[in-house]
């Protein structure tokens, strides 16, 4: 049975460690269920066409049907002596029928097989990993709604720059996630396409009609090429591409929690439950569950280049290279996966210290653009008043004053009486987001509307379609 594939062609079997070697059975068993659905349609169309006498479509259907239910109970396991998981599925066939199981192969190839089964799986959890996109994007939106009136110091160059709201922070993000959503919708319809009836290659001297398995499954529509079809590993590579953009997000947020909950910025605290102790230093509350989203990235990105690197030389139609697409797609399917699953949670389990937020969003001369600004409008050109203010906060520092609200009256008179001191008092952070009103902006309005534009994007978001 171990040499199904190799048929009569070979005088010995394969040595016992290149079998090892070749085996996938080990890394692609989870297809089992989407392989099953697959022969199932093809057994269809081989009947319907007259390509296999009728009386056998349902003992195949039937066995086929039977190995699944064995493989769901767990009772069967992959055998690496029949290779692959396709090849299993055909040994337990065989013991369950007899010779009668030979004729599910007719007019397929295992090239078309594979890259059916990768099709139906990618389908399918890509629909699984956009509905948990939505629903981090849900999360998001309450986060705003929660800290819509928090103010914090928005940041370039990792130096204090303007306050903005920190909803407005959350939301930068959720725009990155709501690109992340277009994108897998936008992916998905490469993948819904049929590659079944392609055969090795060049397609089957057999009377077969594609269209019958593409409508059961159904798919969108058929590769308009065979080789294309057999060889075309674009929706693995466009997979994993979007998974590693999304990574980068995950990874900038997850970041974004690490220095926040540092003792030196002390913005916010995870929840307990989402955070360790150290085994020596007992004051320790590490980030753990930020930490590794953010390291999960890595994994991901070396996946993409992996594949990437498998695809580039190789000459058409397939070739056994291409089975390692597998291992690639499966583990980054399962970290997204679970990194859909652990984000949400955290993100709702957030403490802000918003009395520490809102010094910091006052401290540091945050406030100096805005006075500039201020400047600016009693008609002198801006690069002076930016010159004027920037001289200015040199002198407060050197002085020994962290923010121009520290300065005494006496102290701003003698050295700015250019500027009145009561400018100062619209100088506050809450003061300051509120005039930048662009729908973009910071300014209550400006954010609430944001938060409503996504709240109502994904609840028109397209939802699972995909059988
Ligand atoms: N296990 C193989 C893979 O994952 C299936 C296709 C094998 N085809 C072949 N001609 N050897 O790509």
């Amino acid at each position: 049975m171990s040499g199904m594939a190799r048929g009569k062609r070979f005088e010995g079997g394969l040595r016992p460690e290149v079998q090892q070697f070749l085996a996938s059975a080990g890394f692609d068993w989870r297809l089992l269920g989407d392989d099953v659905a697959g022969s199932l349609a093809h057994v269809q169309m081989l009947s319907e066409a007259g390509i296999i006498e009728p009386g056998l479509a349902e003992p195949l259907q039937q066995a086929l049907a039977q190995v699944r239910a064995e493989w769901e109970a767990g009772q069967f396991k992959p055998d690496s002596l029949w290779e692959d998981v396709h090849m299993n599925v055909e040994g337990r066939l065989h013991q369950i029928l007899g010779p009668e199981a030979g004729f599910l192969h007719t007019a397929r190839s295992r090239n078309d097989q594979v890259a059916l089964d990768m099709h139906l799986y990618l389908r399918r959890h890509e629909q699984v990993m956009a509905d948990k996109l939505g629903e981090l994007l849900q999360t998001l939106a309450s986060l705003a709604r929660r800290t819509l009136d928090v103010m914090m110091p928005g940041y370039t160059h990792l130096q204090p720059a303007q306050p903005v709201r920190m909803a407005h922070h959350w939301m930068a993000y959720a725009a990155m996630f709501q690109r992340d959503l277009e994108r897998l919708h936008d992916a998905r319809k490469r993948v819904d396409m049929s590659p079944l009836g392609a055969g090795a290659l060049a397609g089957t001297p057999y009377p077969t009609d594609p269209e019958t398995p593409r409508t059961l499954l159904g798919f969108s529509r058929l590769y308009a090429n065979s080789i294309d079809a057999v060889s075309d590993r674009d929706y693995c590579l466009e997979y994993l591409a979007w998974a590693s953009i999304f990574m980068v997000h995950v990874s900038r947020l997850s970041e974004e929690l690490v220095l926040w909950s540092s003792r030196e910025f002390g913005f916010l605290s995870l929840g307990d439950g989402y955070s360790t102790g150290s085994s020596i230093m007992p004051q320790k509350k590490n980030p753990d569950t930020a930490e590794l989203l953010r390291g999960k990235s890595g994994r991901v990105f070396g996946h993409l280049m992996g594949l990437l690197t498998v695809m580039k030389g190789l000459p058409l139609a397939y070739n056994s290279d291409m089975q390692e697409d597998k291992e690639a797609v499966f583990d980054t399917v399962d970290t997204v996966e679970a990194v859909l699953d652990i984000l949400p949670g955290l993100l709702e389990h957030l403490t802000f210290n918003e009395e520490r937020l809102l010094a910091q969003a006052a401290a540091h001369y945050s406030n100096a653009t805005d006075l500039a600004d201020r400047l600016a409008q009693t008609g002198i050109p801006f690069r002076q008043a930016h010159h004027r203010v920037g001289g200015l906060v040199r002198e407060l520092l050197q002085a020994g004053y962290e923010g121009f609200d520290a300065v005494p009256e006496n102290i701003w008179v003698s050295l700015a009486p250019d500027i009145p001191y009561v400018w100062l008092n619209a100088l506050t952070p809450v003061a300051l987001v509120e005039q930048r009103r662009q729908p973009f902006g910071t300014a209550r309005r400006a954010v609430l509307q944001q938060i409503a534009q996504l709240e109502q994007w994904v609840s028109n978001a397209p939802s699972a379609t995909a059988p």
